[in-house]
């Protein structure tokens, strides 16, 4: 993703995201905003987006679970959590954070948690349009074949915005336009809140619309203007499970398309599947019906798949190959290390050059607690070994197939289990 400098913020910048619905359509007991897109949360990439234009200061607004949803950006800095107890509209949400912003003179995006697909360029294109138009209000639409659901965008015979019509209040007429509201917009400040004490909950749902200031802005005279900045595949948000579906897929494309961007090789990308916080080198080839799930972090000119399942906390080094039905957790891969078939290594720290045979299993849990294995550099593992952990095997070693081995060197299976390993020890 593209960084921006701050600089590039002429006034300042705050956000607020709008977080605090419950989402009846998802039929869900979790925030809607923490459900997941491409291994994070939603609200998580529209966070991203804010801060890579160089918005520090966030306004979330939280409302249904807002204890799982603070405690899950707990980490996250310069967010301030604002509660609306009752969701009352978008309007309604904002106004909400007026104690925080009474004072503030500056803009103010503002976002809504469900929209991740939210990109920085576009954002960019808003603020800076924003301020060089002297606006008070800056909307960034998008021009869709089919706005269903979507609030129309209204404009005069010239072309000029005149305000926002929610799907359930449009004539037939205003249903016809294709112009969408995807609630991008940048406002001045104040001028928001004085428009929003204005906004009245007379439509169909009752509710205080966001989209109603607009009309206000616009009627008092003030500049307001509306940009066609949004690509279409960006505007869909996460009503419902579908959706969450339809999302995730453009954000999938998205994660390959960058890694792909930066030379590594995905030779069949509808039938791979990356978390966003993937990291990969360049000539790294993946495989199809690779699995990468978590923070994990591949190096250069490794060779994963096909049917890997890499997960939290998986780190391989360079020219590491990992190959079919082979399952790794919370584990160091040294360079030039081989997993070829059929292996579930976890919590392990393995060292260069090390030969993991077909069927190798790291037993990392004893039923009650996980324990950590360390394989030095240029062991050879045999074919169906179990290694016990907590375990250490020092480097050189040579597991014979069919080994079981745990912390006391071995457990035999069969008589030829492990030699260097008991030499390098005595040795000490
Ligand atoms: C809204 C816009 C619509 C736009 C669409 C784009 C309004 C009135 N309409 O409609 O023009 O086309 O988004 O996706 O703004 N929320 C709160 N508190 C509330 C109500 C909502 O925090 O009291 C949050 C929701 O959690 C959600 C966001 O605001 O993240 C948008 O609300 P939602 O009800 O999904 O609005 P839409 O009907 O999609
Ligand atoms: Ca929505």
């Amino acid at each position: 993703m593209k960084r921006f400098k701050p600089q590039s913020l002429k006034k300042p910048t705050v956000a607020i995201i709008l977080a605090a619905g419950r989402s009846t359509r998802m039929i869900t007991d979790k925030p809607k905003v923490l459900h997941e897109v491409s291994g994070r949360p939603m609200l998580a990439f529209v966070i991203d987006a804010c801060r890579n234009v160089g918005i520090e200061n966030l306004y979330i607004v939280v409302g249904y679970g807002k204890d799982q949803v603070i405690e899950e950006f707990k980490d996250v800095p310069n967010i301030t959590w604002v509660y609306q107890a009752e969701q009352k509209g978008t309007g309604h949400a904002v106004l909400c954070c007026r104690e925080h912003l009474d004072d503030f003179d500056g803009n103010c995006v503002v976002l809504c948690g469900d929209g991740p697909l939210v990109r920085t360029e576009t954002l960019k294109e808003l603020i800076d349009k924003h301020n060089q138009e002297h606006s008070y209000a800056t909307l960034a639409t998008a021009i869709l074949e089919d706005p269903t659901g979507y609030g129309r965008i209204i404009r005069d015979a010239y072309g000029n915005l005149q305000g926002i019509v929610e799907q359930s209040d449009c004539s037939p007429r205003q249903r016809a336009i294709k112009e969408v509201n995807p609630s991008y917009y940048c406002f001045d400040m104040q001028t928001l809140f004085w428009a929003l004490d204005q906004i009245k909950p007379d439509n169909v749902k009752k509710e205080y619309y966001l989209t109603d200031a607009l009309h206000i802005i616009i009627q008092s005279g003030k500049k307001a203007i509306a940009i066609t900045a949004v690509p279409p595949e960006d505007v869909l948000s996460i009503n419902s499970r579908h959706q969450l579906a339809q999302v995730s897929k453009v954000m999938q494309t998205r994660v390959q398309q960058e890694l792909m961007s930066k030379g590594v090789t995905i030779v069949d990308p509808s039938n791979t599947w990356v978390d966003a916080r993937a990291q990969i080198g360049k000539d790294t080839i993946i495989h199809p019906f690779t699995y990468i799930h978590g923070n994990v972090k591949i190096g250069k000119n490794c060779s994963i798949g096909p049917f890997a399942y890499l997960r939290d906390g998986t780190v391989l080094d360079n020219d590491v190959v990992l190959g079919v039905f082979i399952e790794v957790k919370n584990s160091h891969f040294g360079t030039g290390t081989r997993a070829r078939h059929h292996s579930y290594i976890g919590d392990a720290h393995i060292g260069k050059d090390v030969n993991i045979g077909a069927g190798t299993i790291f037993a990392n849990y004893d039923g009650k607690e996980i324990h950590n294995s360390k394989v030095g550099d240029k062991t050879f593992v045999g074919s169906g070994s179990i290694l016990i952990a907590p375990i250490t095997v020092e480097p050189n070693a040579h597991i014979s197939p069919g080994s079981v081995v745990d912390s006391n060197g071995f457990k035999s299976l069969n008589d030829n289990h492990i030699e260097n390993t008991e030499k390098a020890q005595s040795d000490e």
